[in-house]
């Protein structure tokens, strides 16, 4: 056995069903091993290393933050970098105001103390929050508890209260759980950790005409969706539907932790000193990490790029569908793809990294596709061509 991987479950607690492989480093869309074996990379750290690895303006920019001494300064004060990525973000969503933190999960935490602020103005009791079933909104109690997936949840009880579910794209369900206390609506445009699953956007429609009726506010977890993976900047642009509010995570970063929650003119005063807060929020380095890739996304080469491999990777999967009757679905958009297997995924999973390519799952039966924004048809190619193989053995 690999001592590394000896010594870690030795000191790790055993939060996670780990790989026996240890990544040591990257360049483009491969990672390598201890030993040396190229992987190519269709899990990107799940859907964060957006500009893949060895990005010489990525690096040069956190070089440079560390050649000049501060990372880090408390919000007791501004920085220039935390001050762009804020603008950066209001260019790309045309949201107004911006609170960064660290993780998506912190990111939802700040979301659901708005909303209950945000329906404390017009009832003491208009604090119910409505999640989709089968969503993902982090692991931290509030954003737990705001997730539609009781295997997250059943050893943890009592729950955050007051946050009800509702199923997927079921606009009665939701209609009829919505009343006057209902303070927001959380949702995510396409569904990561629940299967890669689109949102239908008659729905979307509907759930922002109802908020607007009763003074609820929507709410879009981007945090795995959002920074371009859909193929735009945020998901909910593919739709004629703005949130009052998203929240960010994952590729904000491209692997330096950030999370953010962005919000509209409609809520956006909703906080006030001393409400939030987050040591680490937006310091010199996560900002700095957030502004290069920001600026990728605004420029719009790489969204272009995501929309055009994004459509040649689904209609590569979508052949391997034609061809093989244990892939029952193909789903997704841009560069979050996922197809559905008849049988657990995970053999899968196991069988591409022998042979040199990694994999994530998304549930039980379903291989996700979320590689580096950068990649190319060739690399997609292989990974398409190495999947051939492996369900041609099945
Ligand atoms: C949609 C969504 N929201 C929130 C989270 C939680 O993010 P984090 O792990 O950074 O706390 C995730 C993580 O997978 C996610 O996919």
């Amino acid at each position: 056995m690999n001592t590394t991987i000896e010594q870690g479950q030795m000191a790790f607690m055993n939060t996670y069903a780990q790989f026996p492989l240890v990544l040591k480093g990257g360049h483009g869309c491969t990672v390598t091993d201890q030993d040396g074996k190229e992987y190519l990379d269709m899990v990107a750290g799940i859907a964060v290393n957006s500009l893949g690895y060895g990005d010489s303006e990525f690096t040069d920019a956190l070089k440079g933050v560390l050649d000049a001494g501060l990372l880090h300064c408390s919000n007791l004060y501004y920085n220039e970098q935390a001050v762009l990525a804020a603008t950066q973000l209001k260019q790309l969503s045309a949201m107004e105001r911006v609170f960064f933190c660290n993780s998506g999960t912190e990111a939802n935490e700040a979301a659901l103390k708005l909303a209950r602020k945000w329906g404390k103005q017009f009832s003491p009791v208009k604090d119910e929050i409505i999640t989709m079933l089968s969503s993902f909104h982090g692991r931290t109690y509030g954003s737990m508890s705001a997730t539609g997936q009781v295997k997250y949840q059943k050893h943890f009880t009592p729950l955050v209260p007051k946050i009800l579910h509702t199923p997927f794209n079921d606009f009665d369900a939701l209609s009829s759980a919505v009343n006057e206390n209902t303070a927001a609506v959380f949702i995510e445009v396409i569904q990561g950790e629940g299967g890669i699953r689109e949102i239908d956007v008659d729905f979307l429609r509907k759930v922002r005409s109802l908020c607007d009726e009763m003074g609820i506010l929507l709410i879009a977890d981007e945090v795995q969706c959002g920074m371009g993976r859909s193929g735009k900047a945020f998901a909910w642009q593919h739709t004629d539907v703005t949130p009052d509010a998203m929240t960010l995570a994952k590729a904000l970063g491209n692997g330096v932790p950030i999370g953010a929650l962005v919000t509209s003119s409609t809520c956006c005063e909703v906080f006030e000193p001393g409400d939030h807060a987050a040591t680490f929020g937006g310091n010199l380095l996560s900002a700095t990490a957030a502004n290069v890739i920001l600026k990728r996304l605004l420029e719009g080469d790489l969204l272009a790029h995501v929309n055009e491999v994004g459509a040649y990777f689904k209609s590569r999967l979508q052949k391997l569908e034609a061809r093989y009757g244990c892939v029952l679905e193909v789903r997704g958009k841009g560069l979050m793809l996922a197809i559905e297997l008849d049988r657990p995924a995970r053999q899968v999973i196991a069988d591409a990294m022998e042979k040199g390519l990694l994999l994530v799952g998304a549930g039980e039966r379903v291989v996700r596709f979320v590689p580096p924004l950068i990649i190319t048809t060739a690399e997609i190619d292989t990974a398409c061509d190495i999947l051939d193989q492996i369900l041609t053995g099945l």
